[in-house]
């Protein structure tokens, strides 16, 4: 696991965004996995910039969300189907079509996950999935003590999950209890994946993931089987770590064609 700590989450956030967006010149078909959450904002608002002033191309760009609540339709302004368009997808040239997001209103919910998951096979897998961190260590909607091995599922959504979350709805009751996600399996089969987790309040989660054993308890501890994991912290989040000199060492003796920034 590659860990990478900066000063702020802002120059944490334009970091990924110039790996994310790295990716995507390389490979113009780049077939990106995307997260939600109050993190990932500051990235995408980078890649916009990218894309309105050095030329960013996302027309044969590709998409796959991590997840969805179950119950709420695409124009619900809490559903992530809602979350990306306003927050990336119009603001950039990718077509709508080739964005996927789980279906929360499927009628049939294990059929929707399976035909998610044969989607991401037909186009060839995913390229780069980017990921936030939940406080309890969750990665989509994975909650603790999950399969490491599940693939895109219904999962019920733990009361600290609801809690941390439920400030955008207004309040826990209006939450949806469930929600649909790709499992850490179909996770762990991407390319590559970037997670990037800022703030005190992921200190111990981002411990347990980078130093914690593999355990079902911390599903983003799974990372650790990846071969090719990111993570981007800042200093707040860094705090727990035990071994920060070790990854700041790494950092500073890396080979030209290793860096980053
Ligand atoms: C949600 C999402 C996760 C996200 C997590 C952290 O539960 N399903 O994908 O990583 O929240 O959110 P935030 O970045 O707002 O702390």
């Amino acid at each position: 696991m590659e860990v990478l700590i900066r000063d702020n989450s802002d120059i944490g956030c334009v970091l990924g965004a110039k790996i994310i967006a790295r990716v995507v010149r390389e490979k113009p078909d780049a077939v990106l996995g995307l997260a939600t959450g109050r993190t990932p904002l500051r990235l995408y608002q980078e890649l916009i910039r990218q894309h309105r002033e050095e030329g960013l191309d996302f027309s044969r760009v590709t998409t796959f969300n991590l997840d969805e609540y179950v119950g709420l339709p695409a124009t619900h302004d809490q559903s992530y189907r809602y979350f990306m368009r306003e927050s990336l997808f119009r603001h950039i040239n990718i077509d709508q079509k080739r964005t996927h997001v789980p279906d929360g209103t499927a009628a049939d919910l294990h059929a929707e996950c399976r035909a998610y998951e044969q989607k991401i096979i037909d186009i060839g897998g995913i390229d780069i999935q980017l990921l936030g961190l939940g406080r309890n260590g969750h990665i989509g909607f994975n909650e603790p003590t999950g399969s490491l091995r599940s693939r895109t599922w219904v999962k019920i959504l733990s009361e600290q999950t609801l809690r941390d979350n439920s400030d955008v709805f207004g309040s826990l009751e209006k939450m949806p209890r469930h929600a649909l996600t790709m499992g850490i399996g179909t996770i762990l089969d991407a390319r590559r994946v970037l997670l990037v987790a800022f703030g005190p309040a992921k200190v111990r989660a981002v411990e347990q993931m980078v130093e914690g054993p593999l355990a079902g308890i911390c599903p983003g501890s799974a990372l650790q089987l990846h071969p090719r994991a990111t993570v981007i912290l800042d200093e707040n989040s860094a705090a727990g770590l035990h071994y920060a000199d070790h990854y700041r060492w790494i950092d500073r003796h890396k080979l030209a064609w290793q860096k980053y920034d």
